[in-house]
């Protein structure tokens, strides 16, 4: 199969493409930066620019994947807030105006989305989610809503199937010794004991896609482990699985954390126990279910 990922230089985007070149797939990568990256990827791998100029090349490809966007885990001024939303929303448009104008017609859309669609600002902490209820109030769940509609311009494709990935905090190394360091030092850490932290293990979005074009599925689904954890149950995985670290965790008062980060502080203080419960039900088996087996096995 041909298949186009559009970000894939990025953290998910590698693993992705790795995996579905291992499948025999012919992959195309849309990048800003070809040149930069040319040494990513063995050679069934084509870079392509954002100013597609070769409609040829493109023109059997049947899947594609669209995980491109500004990161939102830097300070939020109005500046990156906008460029947050655009990367999402408009690169969406020049997408379908490129398939449309060369007939390249796509069976399927995965699309990245997030668990902050369900970011709610007067959560109680006791508060539960799927892909059925409704979307929350804040910044970030404007930008996965505004994200997500946006990709209905691919519906005037009649046998389109579109997905919505709305994946949650994906576990890495690095983001784990970052959480871990002020452990280290008796300093109170960001956070709401009593709310969610949805997480998930990277080979658990790769899987799901993988399936996801397998069994041809489409809607929204939440990518995130069904073993839930509040912010208290997860600072003590990190703490068991780590050594040296303090045997209990404080949490800085929220008002503080508002007062540090601004409008950002929903990423930290905010968490719905977010089910996936459409993952489930259409027969994903998430290989790390286990907290504890995820944080032993990161990338
Ligand atoms: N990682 C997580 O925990 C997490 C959680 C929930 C949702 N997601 C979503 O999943 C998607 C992929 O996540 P990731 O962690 O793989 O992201 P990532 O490592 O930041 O990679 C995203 C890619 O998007 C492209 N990009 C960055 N800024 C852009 C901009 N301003 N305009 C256009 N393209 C831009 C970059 O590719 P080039 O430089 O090659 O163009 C980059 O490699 C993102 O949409 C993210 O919001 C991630």
């Amino acid at each position: 199969m041909n298949i186009l990922v559009a970000g894939g230089t990025g953290f998910i985007g590698k693993k992705i493409v790795e995996t579905l070149t291992s499948q025999d797939n012919k992959v195309f990568v849309l990048t800003r930066n070809k040149d930069q990256n040319k040494n990513l990827f063995g050679k069934n791998v084509e870079l392509i620019d954002w100013n597609i100029t070769d409609p040829i090349l493109l023109s059997k490809i049947s899947i594609l994947i669209k995980l491109n966007g500004e990161k939102v885990d830097q300070f939020w001024t109005k500046n990156i807030k906008r460029k947050i939303l655009s990367s999402r929303i408009d690169t969406t448009n020049h997408l379908y105006e490129f398939c449309n104008r060369n007939q390249i017609i796509p069976k399927q859309l995965i699309n990245a989305s997030a668990v902050g669609i369900y970011a709610n600002n007067d959560a109680k902490y006791d508060y539960s989610v799927n892909e059925f209820s409704e979307n929350g109030n804040t910044f970030l769940s404007e930008v996965c809503t505004q994200n997500e509609d946006g990709c209905g311009i691919f519906n005037s494709y009649k046998n389109i199937k579109i997905i919505q990935l709305r994946i949650g905090v994906v576990l890495q190394k690095k983001i784990i010794s970052m959480l871990s360091l002020p452990l280290f030092f008796s300093i109170p850490v960001p956070g709401n004991k009593n709310h969610y932290f949805p997480w998930v293990h990277v080979d658990d979005i790769v899987g799901f896609i993988s399936f996801s074009i397998k069994n041809n599925l489409e809607g929204p689904f939440n990518i995130v482990s069904p073993q839930f954890a509040t912010h208290k149950e997860f600072f003590r995985a990190i703490i068991s699985h780590k050594k040296g670290l303090l045997k209990w965790v404080l949490f800085l008062p929220n008002n503080i954390v508002k007062f540090l980060l601004g409008g950002m502080s929903e990423m930290l203080l905010y968490g719905p126990k977010t089910e996936p419960e459409r993952v489930l039900k259409n027969g994903y088996t998430f290989k790390f279910k286990s907290l504890k087996d995820a944080l032993s096995n990161l990338p």
